[in-house]
C-alpha cells in the first residue's frame, strides 16, 4: 500500500518537471524567434517599412503596377538587341516602384534633433552591394554635419539585386544600414546600369514630396571624392531659386553604336545622332530651382537609359543649359597618383569633385585635407568659371 503512493508522488514530481521543462523550452524558442526577427527582414520591414507607410507615399499618387509591354517585342530587330536593351524597352514605361527602405521623417525637417534646414543634400547613387563605399562616405565627405552654418544631409539611392537569393541577403543588409544610419532610400527595382535613369527620376519624385526646400542637391556616384566643404563655400555664393546645374560638361557627342560598349544605344532606343549638352554623371550640383524644373520635365520625357544624358534632355526641354565648373573632374583628368608618396592633398584642396576613388583612398584624402597643418598656396575655387 505504501509503495504505489511513493510511486505516485514520484510520477507527479516527474510530470511537474516535464511540464516545467516544456515551458522553459517554449520560452527559449520564443525569445530566439524575437531575437532572430530583430535582424530578419520581416520584422525590420515592420519597423522600417510598414510603420512609416502613411508618411512615405503621397496619397495623391497611388502605385501603378508595372507590366511588360509585349508589343515592344514585335518591333523588327527587337530579338537581335542585347538583353539589357530588351529589358529597357520592355519596361521603360514603368516609373512607379514600391519603396523598401525610406529615409527617416526628420531627414529634411531639421527636427527633432536635426541640424536645421538643409542647405546641401547629398543624393548618392549606390549599388546595393557597395557597403564599403557607403561606409567610407559616411565617415568622410558624406558626414551629416554643419559647415560654415550650412546643414549637409545624405541619402544613398539603391535598387535591388536582380538575383532573388542575393536580393534577400542584401536587402537585409540595407535594412540594417537604414536602421543604423537612416540614410538609405531603396526601391524595389533591379539596380542595373540601364535603370539608373529610373533611379534618378524616382529620387526627383521623392525629393519633391519630402525634401522640396533643400537649397542645393549634389547628385553623384559612390566612387567619387566630393569635397563637400568646398561645395558649401562655392554654393553660398549662389541663389537656390535661380538656375544652377554645374559639373563636367560634355557636348557634341551622340549615342555610341558599337554593341559591345557599356554605353551602346541602339536605334531602337534612340534614333537621333546627337545628345543635348549634359554633365558627366559622376557628380553634379543643382539648385532647388533647377531640380524642380528637371522634375517637371521628366514627366514629359520618356526614360532614356543613360542617366546623365537624360538630365541633359530635361534641361534642354526647360530651355536651360549645363555649366562647367573647373573643380569638377569627372573624366579625362590626370589626377595625382593615388599612391601616398605622390598623393597631393593640395590638388584636392582646390577641387569640388574627383571621380574614381577606392574606399580607402577616400579615408586617406579626407584625413589629408582635414589636416590643420596642410598649407597650400592658392585656390582655383574663386577663379572665374569658363
Ligand atoms: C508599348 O510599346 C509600343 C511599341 O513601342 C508603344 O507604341 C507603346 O506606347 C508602348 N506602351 C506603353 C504603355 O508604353
Ligand atoms: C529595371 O527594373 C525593372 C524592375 O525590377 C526590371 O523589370 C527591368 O528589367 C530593369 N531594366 C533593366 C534595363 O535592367
Ligand atoms: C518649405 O518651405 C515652405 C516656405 O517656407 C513651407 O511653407 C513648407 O512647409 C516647407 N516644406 C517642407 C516640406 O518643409
Amino acid at each position: 500500500m505504501r509503495l504505489p503512493k511513493k510511486r505516485c508522488a514520484q510520477a507527479l514530481i516527474l510530470l511537474a518537471l516535464a511540464v516545467g521543462l516544456l515551458f522553459y523550452v517554449h520560452s527559449l524558442e520564443l525569445s530566439n524567434k524575437t531575437r532572430w526577427q530583430d535582424l530578419g527582414t520581416s520584422d525590420l520591414q515592420d519597423q522600417m517599412v510598414l510603420k512609416p507607410q502613411k508618411w512615405k507615399r503621397a496619397p495623391e499618387r497611388p502605385l501603378v503596377p508595372c507590366f511588360t509591354n509585349t508589343s515592344v517585342a514585335k518591333i523588327s530587330g527587337f530579338s537581335a538587341q542585347p538583353k539589357h536593351i530588351q529589358n529597357f524597352l520592355l519596361y521603360k514605361h514603368c516609373r512607379d516602384f514600391p519603396i523598401l527602405q525610406n529615409a527617416p521623417p526628420n531627414k529634411c525637417t531639421g527636427s527633432p534633433g536635426g541640424l536645421g534646414p538643409v542647405f546641401l543634400f547629398l543624393a548618392i547613387k549606390s549599388s546595393p552591394k557597395n557597403y564599403e563605399r557607403r561606409d567610407l562616405i559616411r565617415r568622410t565627405w558624406g558626414q551629416e554635419r554643419v559647415v560654415e552654418g550650412a546643414t549637409i544631409r545624405r541619402l544613398f539611392l539603391v535598387g535591388t539585386e536582380p538575383d532573388v537569393l542575393e536580393a534577400r541577403k542584401v536587402n537585409r543588409l540595407l535594412a540594417i544600414e537604414a536602421q543604423l544610419h537612416g540614410d538609405i532610400l531603396q526601391w524595389d527595382f533591379h539596380d542595373s546600369f540601364f535603370n539608373l535613369t529610373l533611379k534618378q527620376v524616382l529620387f526627383l519624385e521623392w525629393q519633391a514630396a519630402h525634401c522640396p526646400n533643400a537649397s542645393f542637391i549634389f547628385n553623384g556616384d559612390d566612387d567619387v571624392f566630393a569635397h563637400t566643404d568646398n561645395m558649401v563655400v562655392y554654393l553660398q555664393g549662389k541663389e537656390a531659386d535661380k538656375h544652377l546645374f554645374v559639373g563636367y560638361v560634355i557636348s557634341n557627342v551622340g549615342p555610341i553604336r558599337v554593341p559591345w560598349s557599356k554605353y551602346f544605344v541602339s536605334e531602337l532606343v534612340m534614333k537621333e545622332d546627337k545628345y543635348p549638352p549634359y554633365c558627366g554623371g559622376g557628380g553634379i550640383l543643382l539648385s532647388r530651382f533647377t531640380t524642380r524644373a528637371i522634375q517637371r520635365a521628366s514627366h514629359e520625357i520618356p526614360l532614356f537609359p543613360i542617366d546623365d544624358v537624360y538630365l541633359g534632355m530635361c534641361l534642354q526641354h526647360e530651355g536651360l543649359a549645363p555649366a562647367r565648373h573647373m573643380g569638377i573632374k569627372v573624366v579625362g583628368v590626370h589626377a595625382p597618383s593615388p599612391r601616398i608618396g605622390s598623393f597631393d592633398p593640395c590638388f584636392y584642396q582646390d577641387v569640388l569633385l574627383v571621380h574614381r576613388f577606392l574606399p580607402y583612398e577616400m579615408l586617406l584624402m579626407w584625413d589629408a585635407i582635414k589636416n590643420p597643418g596642410l598649407k597650400c598656396s592658392k585656390s582655383v575655387l574663386h577663379t572665374p568659371r569658363s
